[in-house]
């Protein structure tokens, strides 16, 4: 593989994800934007003019306005202490002409939402073929988006010379020493995209020997196993006897399920604790108890190996991230080897305790999806 240090004098199109946590319009956590500058400024060193593609939540094919990408050009920019222009598409003439025609004061430009494109999450190989236009070669540095089969992030390969980022060797390079790892193992699952994270836990009961889930993922298995949760958010497309057969593999591996027996509401009169057998049908969970994470804390202290995806409560929210942040005070005390994983979960670590834990990646799903398919899935090989 031809390293992306060779590439001179040329147009790189690259691809990013600066799928940023953004709340009321401004970003709360620019880990993911600031993981991409060694692959830019590498890029820039060697006298290349760069263009970048990435994706900001989900437009599904449609235009929609506060996704649009300038907020990230100005942050990417004052990052780079350059002014990076940001163009308002990412295909067609007018954007090949634009990119043809621009001169050296603007050697970094950031085009426009690539899911605002119908093409994008299809893979549609004509839409692949028009970002091919747009530069000479390809640099892929989106490891968190590289589980995703999309027109920007696949099909593009086909059509363009295509360099490893230095972000995606690096999480690549840090993630095979996970393998090494024979003893206790842990997984922390929580988080949004709930029918991904289901089919990956049950992917990954080989690999792990407890699986500590929270969140709505644990609202779908307290729901299918019969509990009232009240008005919380679970994932219907989960049925109770598919939760069922999963406990049941879990079990028969000699794995353990743990999922909170404790956790904090919201009603109309504020915040409780509750035991899961008290839920009220006006009640929703917001976060996990922490008398929870401290009556099973034996299991972290004693692991080799955890790896915590997903944040177990409403992480923009002050009081419902405290369950998430104490799990993670807990693990930078730890000796394990500890992995926290996912543009979410990485927001809530306190920035001056980044160094306490062995590895913090960019990816969350795509982390899991390495994990489960042993680092050879279709799009860590390339
Ligand atoms: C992420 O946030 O996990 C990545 O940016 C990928 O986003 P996606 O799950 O919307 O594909
Ligand atoms: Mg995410």
């Amino acid at each position: 593989m031809s390293k992306i240090g060779e590439i001179k004098n040329t147009r790189v199109l690259c691809r990013v994800d600066f799928n940023v946590p953004i709340k009321d319009g401004e970003i709360i956590d620019d880990n993911r934007i600031k993981a991409h500058i060694p692959t830019i400024t590498t890029l820039l060193s060697n006298n290349n003019r760069v263009v970048l593609l990435t994706h900001l939540g989900y437009p599904k094919g449609k235009i929609v306005e506060n996704l649009r990408l300038d907020i990230i050009a100005k942050r990417l920019g004052e990052l780079l202490k350059l002014n990076v222009r940001k163009l308002n598409a990412s295909y067609g003439p007018i954007i090949q002409k634009e990119l043809e025609v621009a001169d050296a004061s603007d050697s970094v430009i950031l085009l426009e939402n690539v899911r605002f494109n119908n093409g994008e999450e299809i893979n549609d190989p004509w839409l692949s073929k028009e970002y091919s236009k747009l530069a000479d070669v390809f640099v892929l540095d989106c490891f968190s988006t590289l589980h995703r089969k999309h027109a920007s992030v696949l099909g593009i390969r086909d059509y363009m010379k295509t360099y490893k980022g230095l972000l995606v060797e690096k999480e690549i390079n840090n993630l095979e020493k996970i393998f090494t790892h024979r003893n206790s193992k842990v997984l922390i699952l929580g988080g949004s995209k709930v029918s991904q994270k289901y089919k990956t836990l049950k992917e990954l009961v080989p690999y792990f020997d407890y699986f500590v889930i929270g969140g709505v993922l644990a609202n779908t298995f307290y729901k299918q196993m019969g509990f009232c949760i009240g008005n919380s958010i679970y994932c219907e497309e989960i049925s109770a006897d598919d939760i069922y057969k999963t406990i049941e593999t879990i079990e028969l591996s000699g794995k353990q399920l743990i999922i909170p027996d404790t956790v904090i509401v919201k009603h109309k009169d504020g915040y409780s604790k509750k035991s899961l057998l008290n839920i009220e049908s006006n009640d929703y969970i917001v976060d996990v108890d922490r008398s929870f994470i401290e009556r099973n804390a034996s299991i972290l202290h004693e692991a080799d190996l955890i790896v915590f995806n997903g944040p177990f409560g409403y992480y923009e929210d002050e009081v419902s991230s405290r369950g998430t942040k104490h799990i993670l005070e807990i693990l930078k005390r730890l000796e394990a080897t500890t992995i926290i994983g996912g543009g979410d979960t990485v927001s809530l670590i306190n920035k001056s305790n980044s160094d306490s834990y062995s590895l913090i990646s960019t990816g969350g799903g795509s982390l899991l999806h390495y994990l489960s398919s042993q680092g050879k899935g279709l799009n860590y090989t390339f």
